[in-house]
Formats: structure tokens, C-alpha cells, sequence
């Protein structure tokens, strides 16, 4: 790595809210402006001070193809800043920050934002293919009946609108049944599930209580009659009880499967941002930095095989990049898409046998200490807005080693596509 160290100079993101709840009438865009300008303003920056926006949504409306450029627009940056949008799925906003802190350590930038949003409340709904075929096909024609006849072929089940769907393009599985079929190979059962769905609902509702979520969620008055405020997630089991996660029915292999709304991350609309700066312009500017970014790697598994499971060998990696092993982690920081994935993520790190199987030479990196992960909840208890999560974990890994007085952590993000992202952040 460059001996040019990233700042992460601060970190906001919006209340992570269940889709189809208070944020539903908003956009992608319009809580990626929101959280944006909130961090200008605490940070207060000018908005001549951001050299470069790197922005990421996963389900991007077809109104807004390039986010990074429109918020830019919108959010009260200078509008000569350079900006571009970027997607790697749920590790989104890790790759916006990767992306941003190459930049700085090449010297191309001194500051930047980097984030994601993502609105599921308002996803792009397409048309099926005849549907679109004819409505191309009438808008070439010359005349009315030209126009009219383009829809012949079309049939009454063409109708129909066309969701996003959260399936594999090249499996035909959904997350949630590559989740399923991960459990299975793992043989992860669903009493452990349970158990860790429970403890980041238990760990989640904890740091809320301890204040621990003040400075880095921001209160949202949502547009346009900002008269609904939302200050909190709203997807935290403040009395979570392990009894109730048994009787929650499995979602994904109704039969046979261990996944239930319970212990999956659920379907969130939210957005988040952090701050960079070279560690040279955050000093000259009197900034006291929450952390520095020391490592990052990225992986990729076949996702025929198991879609979740690249984070076990992106940590080793970026653990080498760093000069460090796993036992000097103050914190590990991991996506919870699914129970199971992060217990199969888990087991796959303290496996010799996975290593040897897949990186040949590379040593297991070893057992996750559970004292040590997702002490403030994951994404199952705070919810998941796919672009955005990835900054969630690096400010509150970072303001979570700065109270324990810890100096390293390890993130780990698994996406759609079979990728993998890993992060090394320290403190000083
Ligand atoms: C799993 C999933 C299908 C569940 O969706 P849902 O049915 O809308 O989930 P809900 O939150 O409404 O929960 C269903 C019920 O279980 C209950 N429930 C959920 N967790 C519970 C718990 N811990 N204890 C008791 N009840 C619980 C809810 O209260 C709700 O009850 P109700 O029907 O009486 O209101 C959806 O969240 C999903 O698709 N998640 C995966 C998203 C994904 O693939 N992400 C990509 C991964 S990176």
C-alpha cells in the first residue's frame, strides 16, 4: 500500500429504516443528497473543499443513471467536482471508498465523499420484453396505425410489470436460497442462526441505548412536508427474545430451509457517506480523523458454488497487506446478509482444510473471536440498504475501537455476484 495514509475524517448515514416505511416516498438520490449535505455541514466544509464524490446504488432507477454526479448537483457541492458512480452489490460503498482512497494516495485528490444509498421503496419496475419491443417498435412508426400495429403480438400476460429481481443472473437463485444452500454445505443449523440474529438485535438495541449511534446516525425531516422526522433504525428488536426466532417459519426452502425473516437482513432504505482526506490535508486543516484506512482486498467465488462465502479469502489477503493477523484485530466488522453466511464465513476463516482447498499456501486466518464481532449489531438487527452498508461499518468500527481504545479492525463485506470485499481501518 501507498506510504500516502487515507484519513476517514468523519462518517454519517441516515437512519436505516425498513422499505415501505418513512423513507418510502423518497429515492436513492434524494437520501444520498440528505445525508450528503448533513456531512458538509458538520464537517463544515466548503463547497469548493471536495475534489471527487465516489456514490454507489445497487438498484439504481432508471431515472438516474449516474447518482454520483446528480447528488454533486443537488447536495450543495461545488458543481465542477468530479464525481462517478460505482457498484459491487452489498459491497458498495466499501468499493466508493476504495476508489475515492486510490485517488488520494495517487495525489489525484486531497478530499473526498464517498458512500451509498440505496431505496427500495422506489425500485425501478420494468415492463416485459414484448411490452418493450412493441413500445420501441411504436415509436418509430410513421403513423397511427404503424403505431397501433406494434402491439400486435402482444398478449395479456405481457402486461404484467416486471420487478428487479434479487436473483443471480447466471444461477437463477435468490440470495436468500444461496443462503440456504450455504447452510446446508456448512451445515450450519438454525439454533445458531437464531442465536446470532439474536445477539445483533440484542447488541444493536444496546448501543442505541447507550448513545453509542448519536453522532454518526443523523436525524432525517423527510421531504416534502418535513414534518415526519426520523431519528432512529427502525428495524432494532428492542425486546428481542431468542423463544420468538424458533417459530418464525423459514422463507427461502419452506420445507427443508433454516432462513427466516428473523435471521436474514431485512429489505432497508437508507443512505450513508464518509469523509476522506489525505492525513497531510486533514492536519492542515486542524481535523482529528476518526480513523485511517490500512488494507483492502477483494475476492471472487464462482457463484454457482457458494455465492457468500468470498470474504474468507479476501481477509487473508488484505490482513497481508496490512502486516497483521487476526488475533491483532481489536474488532471484526462483518456484513450479516444472512445468519448462516456470516457463521459459514466464520467457519471457512479458522479452516485449514477450506485454505488449502481454494488458496494453497495461505494460512486460515483463525477463529473470529464472537467478543470481537458486530459488538453494535449487523445488518440483520440495523437493516441492510444494499449501497450504504459497507460505510455504516467503517464509522462504526472506527468510533468503536476509539471508545475501547482498540487500534485495529477487520471488515468483511460478501455481495451479489460472488464477490467478497475486505478492509483494514485503524485508529492512529
Ligand atoms: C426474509 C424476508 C423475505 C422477510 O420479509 P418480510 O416477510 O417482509 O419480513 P417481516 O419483517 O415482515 O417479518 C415477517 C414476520 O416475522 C416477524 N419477525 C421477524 N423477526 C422476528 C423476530 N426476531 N422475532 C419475532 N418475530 C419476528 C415480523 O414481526 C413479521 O411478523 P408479522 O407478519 O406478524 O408482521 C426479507 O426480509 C428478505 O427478502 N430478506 C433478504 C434480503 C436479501 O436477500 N438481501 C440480500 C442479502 S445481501
Amino acid at each position: 500500500m501507498s506510504t500516502r495514509r487515507v484519513a476517514v475524517v468523519a462518517g454519517l448515514r441516515t437512519p436505516f429504516v425498513k422499505s415501505g416505511g418513512p423513507f418510502a416516498e423518497l429515492s436513492g438520490l434524494e437520501l444520498g443528497c440528505i445525508v450528503v449535505s448533513e456531512l458538509m455541514q458538520r464537517a463544515e466544509l466548503r463547497p469548493t473543499e471536495v475534489d471527487e464524490l465516489v456514490y454507489g446504488q445497487v438498484i439504481p432507477s432508471a431515472l438516474t443513471a449516474n447518482i454520483a454526479r446528480e447528488i454533486v448537483l443537488t447536495s450543495g457541492l461545488d458543481r465542477r467536482t468530479r464525481a462517478h458512480s460505482v457498484s459491487l452489490a452489498c459491497a458498495t460503498a466499501i468499493q466508493a471508498m476504495t476508489n475515492a482512497a486510490q485517488s488520494i494516495m495517487l495525489g489525484f485528490s486531497e478530499s473526498a465523499i464517498a458512500g451509498g444509498a440505496e431505496c427500495l421503496s422506489d425500485v425501478p419496475i420494468a415492463v416485459s420484453r414484448p411490452l418493450a419491443r412493441a413500445i420501441v417498435g411504436a415509436s418509430k412508426g410513421r403513423s397511427l396505425k404503424a403505431k397501433l400495429g406494434a402491439f400486435a403480438g402482444v398478449k395479456g400476460r405481457d402486461l404484467l410489470p416486471v420487478p428487479p429481481a434479487l436473483a443471480e443472473p447466471t444461477t437463477g437463485l435468490t440470495m436468500g436460497e444461496s443462503g440456504e444452500k450455504m447452510a446446508k454445505e456448512n451445515g450450519i443449523s438454525r439454533e445458531a442462526q437464531d442465536v446470532l440474529a439474536h445477539r445483533s438485535h440484542t447488541n444493536a438495541a444496546a448501543a442505541w441505548a447507550a448513545g453509542k449511534y448519536a453522532d454518526e446516525v443523523m436525524t432525517v425531516h423527510v421531504p416534502p412536508k418535513f414534518s415526519t422526522h426520523v431519528k432512529e433504525d427502525n428495524i432494532v428488536r428492542k425486546d428481542s427474545e431468542l423463544a420468538s426466532y424458533g417459530k418464525l417459519p423459514p422463507v427461502f426452502d419452506r420445507k427443508y430451509g433454516t432462513i427466516t425473516a428473523g435471521n436474514a437482513s431485512p429489505l432497508t432504505d437508507g443512505a450513508s457517506a464518509l469523509l476522506l482526506m489525505s492525513e497531510e490535508r486533514a492536519k492542515a486543516e486542524g481535523r482529528t480523523p476518526l480513523g485511517f484506512l490500512k488494507s483492502y482486498a477483494y475476492a471472487a467465488v464462482d457463484p454457482a458454488w457458494q455465492l457468500l462465502q468470498a470474504p474468507p479469502l479476501a481477509a487473508p489477503i488484505a490482513l497481508a497487506r496490512a502486516g497483521l493477523s487476526l488475533a491483532e484485530m481489536d474488532l471484526v466488522e462483518m456484513h450479516e446478509a444472512f445468519a448462516a453466511q456470516v457463521l459459514s464465513n466464520v467457519q471457512a476463516m479458522a479452516s485449514q482444510k477450506f485454505y488449502d482447498e481454494r488458496m494453497l499456501g495461505t494460512r486460515a486466518p483463525g477463529e473470529v473471536d464472537p467478543e470481537k464481532l458486530n459488538v453494535n449489531g449487523g445488518s440483520i438487527a440495523l437493516g441492510h440498504p444494499f449501497a450504504a452498508t459497507g460505510a455504516r461499518m467503517v464509522m462504526t468500527a472506527l468510533n468503536e475501537l476509539k471508545r475501547r481504545g482498540g487500534q485495529f479492525a477487520l471488515l468483511t463485506v460478501c455481495a451479489a455476484g460472488g464477490f467478497g470485499a475486505a478492509v483494514v481501518v485503524e485508529r492512529n
